[in-house]
């Protein structure tokens, strides 16, 4: 069954209190070290077996960095990493070793991440040969068949990466994911380069692969018109938190959170009557430094529908509100039920509104 938990009763993959920050360093001989880029700031996440949980938020909220911690190409400062029950936070490399071949990564570019030197008969065997999952003997047919699947032909072992278009070098990429017979696999903006048109062929070929080889996806992307089918839940991130996590096709019905509610206002609605209705929601300013967050509800600065004092003060956890909807707002119900409306921030404060956020120091 789709979303179920494992045999043992875990999830796939447990994320706990997970923060993964990047220094920021000054000096001649950056040997000063004079803040932290707070890329993950406290998330805790599951991902159940077989299930596609997207992963949304703006550029620059820490996804792919969530991504990459998962994977273990980043070192936690705080939290905990569970991969199929095994604390996996702080495993050396030869104990990851064989995790590693477990937990694929798709990536947005699949041309930068595909060596243009190899034929793709070698990109997608290689990995293969090296975790000794086929012979040499019998990489040749490992590799046709993997071709086959994902679509490309089976002359296409002897090309090159430049020798094809965006949408076939994805498949690629997928194809060499799938030959190491993955159970999780992050894929990471992996149709956001990609033409409209051949997204959906892309996302598609995901779907289909899923329950053809029972993988779980963490598929991450910016905006939330591309995870909408592919999701079964879908998880959104704000400057290095996650605000809201529901059931994919409540996240459209009922967005809870006002970040949420803004990021929906911009994806476009196949029904007339309702996208007259609607009516887009801008965001004021930018997107506020990870590096100097702003306090108790990070979402305040720019928030359509901030109250004066707790937002300001209290950070709000993650609270749920619907079986398997949870939500980091203080107002959610109220705003939900109406009784407060989005409105000019100005009007709300006596107070002015917060500082804007320094500067990083020069690195
Ligand atoms: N390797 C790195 N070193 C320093 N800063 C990083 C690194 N990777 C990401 N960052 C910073 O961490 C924040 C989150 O980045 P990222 O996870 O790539 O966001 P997203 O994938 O949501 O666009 C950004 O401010 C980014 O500049
Ligand atoms: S807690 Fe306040 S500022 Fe934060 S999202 Fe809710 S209403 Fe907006
Ligand atoms: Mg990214």
């Amino acid at each position: 069954m789709k979303g179920a938990l494992s045999a043992n009763g875990v999830p796939l993959v447990e994320i706990d209190e997970l923060k993964v920050y990047f220094p920021i360093k000054s000096g001649l001989v950056l040997d000063r070290h004079v803040g932290d880029i707070r890329a993950v700031d406290g998330v805790s996440l599951e991902i159940r077996r077989g299930e596609t949980l997207g992963l949304v938020g703006e550029s620059g909220c820490g996804k792919s960095t969530i991504g990459r911690a998962i994977m273990r190409l980043y070192e936690p400062v705080e939290g905990r990493i569970v991969f199929d029950g095994v604390d996996v936070t702080h495993l050396g490399e030869r104990e990851l070793r064989p995790l590693r071949r477990r937990m694929q990564m798709v990536f947005q570019d699949p041309y930068a991440s595909l060596n243009p030197r190899h034929s793709v008969g070698r990109i997608i065997g290689e990995p293969m040969r090296v975790h000794g999952l086929a012979t040499r003997r019998d990489i040749g047919g490992r590799v046709r068949e993997l071709l086959n699947v994902v679509g490309l032909p089976a002359d296409a072992a002897a090309r090159y990466p430049h020798e094809f278009s965006g949408g076939q070098r994805q498949r690629i990429g997928v194809a060499r994911a799938l030959g190491l017979n993955p159970d999780l696999v992050v894929a990471d903006e992996p149709v956001s380069a990609l033409d409209v048109s051949i997204q959906a062929q892309i996302l598609n070929l995901l779907e289909s692969l899923q329950a053809e080889f029972d993988l779980t996806y963490l598929f991450i992307a910016h905006d939330l018109a591309v995870v909408r089918h592919i999701s079964d839940r879908i998880a959104v991130m704000y400057l290095g938190t996650i605000v809201e996590v529901s059931p994919a096709d409540e996240l459209y019905s009922r967005p809870l959170h006002p970040y949420t509610i803004a990021l929906l206002s911009a994806v476009p609605i196949p029904d007339p009557k309702v996208e007259r209705r609607r009516e887009a929601i801008l965001l004021p300013g930018d997107l506020p430094s990870p590096a100097n967050p702003p306090k108790a509800c990070r979402f305040h600065t720019r928030c359509p529908f901030v109250q004066p004092t707790r937002c300001r003060d209290e950070t709000p956890r993650l609270r749920e509100l619907a079986s398997g909807h949870t939500v980091a707002c203080h107002w959610a119900e109220k705003i939900e039920a109406g009784e407060i409306q989005p409105h000019e921030r100005e009007a709300v404060f006596q107070a002015p509104l917060p500082e804007p956020v320094p500067e990083l120091p020069p690195t």
